[in-house]
């Protein structure tokens, strides 16, 4: 089976979130179940100089610029990644979405308009590569006019769009579609037109064979108003197409018994050993060396989607128990000086560290006892994956990949031993003080605790269940599209 991937990120050439993780995993997951996957990416600085020795294999011409594909390799991998050069369009510094203001860069729709375009001329094999893919793997909005164009072919590849973040749509203005040489069937309330706008997303959602999202219950969630962003109607009619597979994590980069960047390695079998690492983080920090007092961290990007306005609403409360806490992230300015704002106050109790930091994401994942994630929706989520890893009991609001993934800690489930973490139902800041009560009491029972953390850490996340369910999703990608009459 031949698979075409893109992906606007991938770890470790460019991350801004789950995504980057997701494209710099499967791909090498579905390598090793035998598939002849391989990957188109855009050329941003930080890949070309990760890339160096790439070479190029193409000239395209697309919307009245010229490009070059250049092909490479995944870093520590034999699988082909194209990456899309076109210097106009990609060669900026910084965040791939969004100019240094925090807009959104200005010509979006070109830029990744042009990457739909990239991608159809390698699946309908028209650069020149011979090599044709059986399906072409699209995911996210900035992939989604990739299916809308080619249903308009008549021998094409079958199509799967993933459903990263239904939040993130991709809309534009009606003339758009002109600067993207969109042909005009693809015009109406049923293609790409979504409320008068252009929508991207749209195009992955109409005009795919199958549409999947990260995890079962998200892929519940988005066909309800509350989740679904108008496109609900849409995602109910194709529900019989619509599934969900939960991403899988890179079990070898998180790993705390081989992990290099944290002070101390320790499995299961040895979690008095992850002491040490609450204490270099305490130092790392200037914390109180509190080694029997919980130490309860959260690490994500600072939006609306994360609960961030659910964890100010709640510190006061929070901060009255006897705990420290670590936050690092960076995002929207208000929920960046509303944690700064209490870290000012309670300097021996909470620091808060603004910014990016792959290496310090893993000494407090190690170094932490419990993980906040009270997103208010979490398609799957990485994090309360990582952390049931490394025995850092995770926290969550019980939506999406977050209810499919932490197991709460009840009678029930204490008694079965199933439990590896708290959950909560409403997305509220006293129900969230409640969850860290629940926690905050547990901990004091080191034995219940040490269970809980050795059925987190057994847990399953590797990325081989899950790419053995996007073989099937393929397989019956390509039936449908078998089974779709061309007109004469
Ligand atoms: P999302 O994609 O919505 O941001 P995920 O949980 O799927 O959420 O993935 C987020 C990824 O980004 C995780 O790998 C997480 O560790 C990482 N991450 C987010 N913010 C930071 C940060 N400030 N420093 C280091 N890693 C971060
Ligand atoms: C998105 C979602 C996140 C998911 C990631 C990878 O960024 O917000 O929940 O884990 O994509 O699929």
């Amino acid at each position: 089976m031949k698979i075409l991937f893109i992906a606007s990120e991938l770890f470790p050439l460019i991350k801004t979130g789950g995504l980057a993780d997701v494209a710099g995993s499967l791909p090498k997951a579905m390598h090793e179940l035998g598939k002849d996957m391989r990957v188109l990416m855009p050329a941003y600085p930080q890949a070309k100089s990760a890339l160096s020795n790439a070479t190029p294999v193409a000239h395209l011409h697309l919307l009245g610029h010229s490009a070059t594909l250049l092909s490479g390799t995944l870093p520590k991998s034999q699988i082909p990644l194209w990456l899309l050069d076109a210097p106009h369009w990609f060669e900026r510094p910084g965040n791939p979405y969004l100019a240094e203001d925090g807009n959104p860069w200005p010509d979006n729709a070109e830029r990744f308009g042009a990457l739909c375009w990239a991608g159809v001329h390698l699946a309908m094999n028209r650069a020149g590569l011979d090599w044709q893919p059986d399906v072409v793997h699209c995911n996210d909005w900035q992939t989604g006019l990739v299916p809308a164009l080619l249903s308009l072919e008549t021998h094409r590849p079958a199509l799967l769009f993933t459903i990263h973040n239904l939040a993130y749509q991709g809309l534009f203005p009606e003339a758009t579609c002109t600067t993207l040489e969109l042909p005009p069937s693809l015009w109406h309330p049923e293609g790409l037109e979504f409320h008068g706008q252009l929508s991207f997303l749209k195009g992955g959602l109409v005009y795919s064979d199958r549409i999947n999202t990260v995890s079962p219950t998200y892929a519940r969630e988005i066909q309800t108003p509350r989740f679904g962003y108008g496109l609900e109607g849409l995602l109910r009619h194709r529900k019989d197409r619509l599934s969900g597979i939960l991403n899988g994590i890179d079990t070898n980069k998180w790993n705390p018994a081989s992990d290099t960047l944290i002070a101390q390695t320790y499995d299961s079998k040895s979690l008095n050993l992850k002491k040490a690492n609450k204490l270099a983080l305490q130092q790392h920090f200037q914390l109180p060396s509190q080694p029997d007092q919980p130490l309860l961290a959260f690490i994500g990007r600072l939006v609306p989607q994360k609960g961030i306005d659910l964890i100010l609403k709640a510190m006061p409360q929070l901060l009255k128990f006897p705990m420290q806490f670590v936050f690092l992230g960076s995002g929207d300015s208000d929920f960046e000086h509303g944690l700064l704002y209490w870290s000012r106050r309670h300097p021996q109790q909470m620091v808060v560290h603004i910014g990016y930091d792959e290496a310090l994401s893993h000494q407090i994942e190690a170094g932490a006892d419990i993980f906040l994630m009270p997103s208010r929706f979490e398609p799957c989520g990485l994090n309360q994956m990582y952390s049931q890893r490394y025995g850092t009991l995770p926290i969550v609001h019980r939506t999406g990949g977050l209810a499919d993934t932490v197991t709460d800690a009840t009678p029930l489930t204490l008694k079965d031993k199933t439990a590896s973490g708290f959950s909560f139902d409403q997305p509220h800041g006293s129900a969230l003080v409640e969850a860290v009560k629940r926690a905050w009491l547990l901990y004091t029972h080191e034995k219940d605790w040490r269970r809980l953390q050795q059925t987190a850490m057994a847990k399953d996340f590797s990325w081989r269940r899950s790419a053995q369910e996007y073989c099937r999703l393929y397989s019956q990608a390509i039936q449908d599209n078998s089974q779709i009459v061309t007109p004469a």
